[in-house]
């Protein structure tokens, strides 16, 4: 290896984990970066959605932990590229089974953090990330990225912003799926899902010490994307 790609190697930011609280704008601000830099995507939320809306088809009860567990590590997640144009970030596949938009629903969003607080389903899902972690060029969104599946990620990313910004936001892409969209009852459940996630034991909702907090509440897509994309570039300076 010739020496200057020995320097941009060490250069570029490889692994940037993005957490923040439900409807922050973590998985399109990260699927854009992702873009713009020609990294992989990963959206770890989904793997959860996933796992709750299998414990409902399974007709289990979400506080049934034994039996939901049991369920997530028999399960085959899978999370691609997006292969349609109907507003889908990435495709997710249960058990070869395209879930992308049922993951989305009432009862998932209202069950998932119980789910997702449980250990062993946190431990599988938390598995097969570092995994895909490992190799690099990948843009990770979470709520646990920075702190514990990929501790050592090169930039680590914390979006924020108002609750009643974050339910418009979620109104928003309901509204534009076709789907009737109540602020107050969004508001609402975005408020307990944050409660949930940022209460529960094990890995819980929180900036890393390390991660850059910023409160996208009165910036714009782009303006976020360029923000995140300067922070990488800073990155980059600084190692070299
Ligand atoms: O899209 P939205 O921000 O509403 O949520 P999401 O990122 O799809 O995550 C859904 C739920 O999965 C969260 O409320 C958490 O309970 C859980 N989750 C988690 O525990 N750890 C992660 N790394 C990602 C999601």
């Amino acid at each position: 290896m010739r020496f200057h790609e020995v320097s941009l190697s060490m250069a570029r930011a490889r692994t940037i984990a993005i957490d923040g609280p439900a409807a922050s704008g973590k998985s399109t601000i990260a699927q854009r970066v992702a873009k713009a830099l020609g990294y992989l995507f990963l959206d770890t939320g989904v793997m959860y959605r996933a796992v709750t809306l299998a414990a409902q088809q399974a007709g289990i009860d979400f506080a049934a932990e034994s039996e939901v567990t049991a369920l997530a590590r028999r399960l085959q997640i899978d999370v691609r590229p997006a292969s349609m144009l109907d507003g889908r970030l990435c495709d997710v596949f249960l058990d070869g089974q395209d879930v992308t938009w049922a993951i989305r629903s009432g009862p998932v969003d209202a069950g998932v953090s119980q789910v997702a607080a449980y250990a062993g389903v946190r431990q599988a899902m938390t598995g097969l990330q570092r995994e895909i972690g490992s190799r690099g060029d990948v843009v990770m969104v979470g709520r646990d990225i920075g702190t514990v599946v990929l501790p050592q990620a090169d930039l680590k990313v914390y979006l924020d912003a108002s609750a009643e910004v974050r339910a418009r936001r979620r109104a928003a892409e309901l509204a534009a799926r076709g789907q009737p969209a109540d602020l107050a009852g969004i508001l609402a459940g975005l408020q307990e899902r944050d409660r949930l996630d940022s209460t529960r034991q094990l890995a819980p909702l929180r900036p890393a010490s390390d991660a850059v907090v910023l409160d996208t509440s009165s910036l714009t897509i782009e303006e976020v994307v360029r923000r995140v994309l300067q922070l990488v570039e800073r990155n980059s300076e600084a190692s070299r």
